[in-house]
């Protein structure tokens, strides 16, 4: 039974039943219709709506989405309980988001606890409100508030929600202040059809554009949000329904709907695979060792968690220093609101940092997050097993390194995996989780564990340069790179990528975060770079001259004030370089820019599918999306394969194959996918 009805006196009870969180599928349309049928029979006076267990409804059961849609449809429903003899009074408490919220505003009145969540995130999942929402929300709240929240997705807490008149009462209990509310009171309540809409004027509708040309780049459902709401201002409410259910039924079949369907499924699935049958160490303390850059946001990530952490550094200046960083993103925090000095102090408490070893004895975990340097890696990792004791899980944060040489300086290789942090280390979502050849199915379910308590997605990688996502990287780089060199500029370059759909592209991305990085890692894979690869280097130029990026004033662009500009002298040096080669150099499209760029991850990334060091194509989607900024719209890199067509991929890179045999080899993976004719997310091994 989705929808439960129950009477008491002259009140019917209503509730949404459909655990975990009342996704509104077809038993729940059609019970809501049977009680408002029901309402009218029994001739109740009112009828009190609410959500079983978590919440009110937590939105359409976008599972349904793939499927043609089953009568009672909900802009249906909804005009049935609108329009009931009966008035209804929606009691939320929990997430009322969506077709959740559609369902309050078809109600009478509206009544929520300060702590609900009310909103309308369709877009999110590349659709629009298709019951409603865009014709009865500017009719509730006016148009101004309603550009805000449609074409955004954002929620709003039931307090923010009574601000604007979304709801129309806060109380602790809703269902018992639904009780007590006045007759007199709901039946002076017009239903929010009824009402006349707020206009705004152009210039808002304008400027909403604007927001959502920026924020959700690329993205059309935003923008046909917009249109519906600017119909609403036009049309009947009947009408303005009717175009936006087929504005809905026509975006949940289109590309980016798909795409985005995929990666918000993907990233609920993420999870220790079934192979890995241990459970982990459950962490409640944990020692990281290095205070820099990763280790002090790694750190925080653990205190922000209830962790209680030991961070080991070199030297008393150094333990300042991790100490400063530490209690910087403390202080940020508490700045931002997002904890408050009780908080602040609970984490100052929880956390240490010290040149002793003794302090780690008994953690759960040590993290070790020092200079990416085997030697270096070594020593750490020596320390850590003679202090910590024999049942601490080991972990490094290396980016490159090979983690089974790290391992093989251990007594016990088993304990050691990786952990793969994204700066800052307290924000970015994802976590590679390395497996090395040795690494225990226990040492790994503590890393998925910690994923979990972190709020982390997980994703399981082999051992390689790179694992997964850096080694993607590497190859991005590469073919940006081979594009500068035979006739592109970086900017050209990097409009290509933003145009694709990237917040920024690969040369403003590496001035963020430093051309040394990369630098290291080239000089570290001189010893075995195929020499008859093709090699461009202008970044070691530019390193060579000191322009590190953004933190030297300069790299890819001049940032002279902080802004960033681009430099004649490095365009200059690109022709240079285009001239040292024996380079004629050629004009290129953003098309074909974004064209290379992108068949060159998907073909690496076939090679890391094929030889096993992703799972499956949906981690590595994870990846791109969580680590990297692909477009979260086109679905991560190998759902856009997917959506291209595997057999259409092929033939591009086959294409480049022509230019360059040694860099556009064929994934084995696309050849065998386009031959059987599947999509690389269907594709297992053997
Ligand atoms: P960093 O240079 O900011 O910090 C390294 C810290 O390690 C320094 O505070 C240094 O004092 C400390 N340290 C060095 N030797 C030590 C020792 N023997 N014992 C204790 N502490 C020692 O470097 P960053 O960027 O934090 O990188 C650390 C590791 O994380 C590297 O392996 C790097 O490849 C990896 N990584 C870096 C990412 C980034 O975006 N910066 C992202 C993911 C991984």
């Amino acid at each position: 039974m989705a929808v439960t009805w129950r009477r008491d006196g002259m009140v019917g009870f209503v509730e949404l039943d459909s655990p975990p969180v009342n996704a509104i599928g077809q038993a729940m349309r059609q019970g809501l219709l049977d009680a408002v049928d029901r309402a009218e029979a029994e001739g109740v006076s009112r009828v009190i709506l609410s959500g079983a267990g978590r919440g009110f409804a937590a939105g359409a059961d976008a599972k349904e989405f793939d499927f043609p849609p089953e009568p009672p449809h909900l802009p249906d429903v909804l005009n049935r309980i609108e329009s009931s003899a009966v008035p209804w009074i929606a009691a939320i408490h929990g997430p009322a988001l969506g077709g959740g919220a559609e369902i309050a505003l078809a109600c009478r009145y509206r009544i929520a606890r300060a702590d609900a969540q009310i909103g309308f995130p369709e877009v999110i999942l590349g659709v629009v409100p298709g019951a409603g929402g865009t014709q009865r929300l500017p009719r509730l709240v006016g148009m101004e508030q309603a550009l805000d929240l449609i074409p955004s997705g954002k929620a709003l807490s039931g307090q923010a929600a009574r601000g604007i008149g979304l709801v129309d009462m806060v109380a602790d209990d809703p269902q018992a202040a639904a009780l007590a509310l006045g007759d007199d009171v709901l039946a002076a309540a017009v239903p929010v059809g009824a009402r006349d809409v707020t206009r705004a004027e152009a210039a808002a509708f304008d400027a909403a554009r604007r927001t959502a040309g920026r924020k959700m780049r690329g993205q059309g459902a935003p923008l046909r949000a917009i249109d519906l709401l600017a119909l609403a201002q036009d049309v009947p409410l009947a009408q303005g329904m009717t175009v936006e259910r087929e504005t809905f039924l026509s975006l949940r079949q289109g590309a980016e709907a798909r795409a985005l369907r995929h990666i918000f499924f993907t990233e609920r699935g993420a999870r220790q695979p079934k192979s890995i049958a241990a459970s982990g160490r459950a962490v409640t303390r944990a020692a990281v060792v290095g205070g820099g850059t990763m280790g002090s946001g790694i750190a925080y990530a653990l205190l922000n968690a209830g962790i209680a952490v030991t961070l080991l550094e070199t030297d008393a200046a150094a333990v300042a220093r991790a100490q400063a960083n530490v209690d910087g993103l403390i202080a940020t925090s508490l700045k931002r609101g997002l904890i408050d000095e009780a908080g602040a102090e609970a984490r100052r408490a929880r956390f240490a940092a010290t040149t002793d070893y003794g302090a780690a004895q008994g953690v759960d975990l040590a993290i070790e997050a020092v200079f990416e340097d085997m030697g270096v890696k070594h020593a750490v990792f020596a320390r850590l097993q003679a202090a910590c004791g024999p049942d601490t899980v080991l972990a490094t944060n290396t980016s490159y390194l090979d983690v089974n040489q790290i391992a093989a300086g251990l007594d016990d290789p088993s304990r050691l995996v990786g952990l793969h942090f994204f700066a800052p280390a307290h924000i970015m979502k994802l976590l590679e989780i390395v497996r090395g050849d040795a690494s225990s199915d226990e040492a790994l379910a503590t890393g998925f564990g910690l994923a979990k308590t972190l709020r982390k997605i997980p994703v399981l990688a082999g051992v390689c340069d790179g694992f997964i996502g850096n080694r993607i990287l590497a190859r991005y780089r590469e073919a940006a790179d081979t594009l500068l060199i035979d006739g592109a500029t970086p900017a050209e370059v990097d409009a290509a990528m933003t145009g694709f759909g990237y917040a920024m592209g690969p040369y403003e991305a590496q001035d963020l975060s430093g051309l040394d990085i990369a630098h290291a890692n080239r000089r570290r894979q001189d010893a075995t770079r195929d020499p008859n690869r093709r090699y461009v280097a202008i970044g070691d130029r530019l390193v060579a001259e000191g322009r590190l990026g953004k933190k030297t004033g300069a790299g890819w662009y001049r940032y002279d004030d902080g802004r960033k500009a681009v430099d004649p002298a490095v365009e200059a040096l690109v022709r240079d370089e285009s001239a040292r080669a024996g380079v004629t150099r050629r004009a290129f499209s953003a098309e074909e820019i974004a064209h290379r760029l992108v068949l060159a991850m998907i073909n690496e990334a076939a090679g890391i599918l094929w030889d096993g060091i992703a799972q499956t194509a949906s981690d590595i989607d994870l990846v791109t999306v969580h680590g990297y900024g692909f477009p979260r719209w086109r679905g991560g890199l190998m759902c856009h394969a997917d959506q291209v067509g595997v057999a259409q991929v092929l033939d591009g890179v086959r294409a480049l194959e022509r230019e360059d045999p040694l860099v556009w080899r064929p994934g084995d993976l696309l050849v065998e996918c386009a031959a059987r004719g599947i999509a690389l997310r269907d594709w297992t091994r053997g």
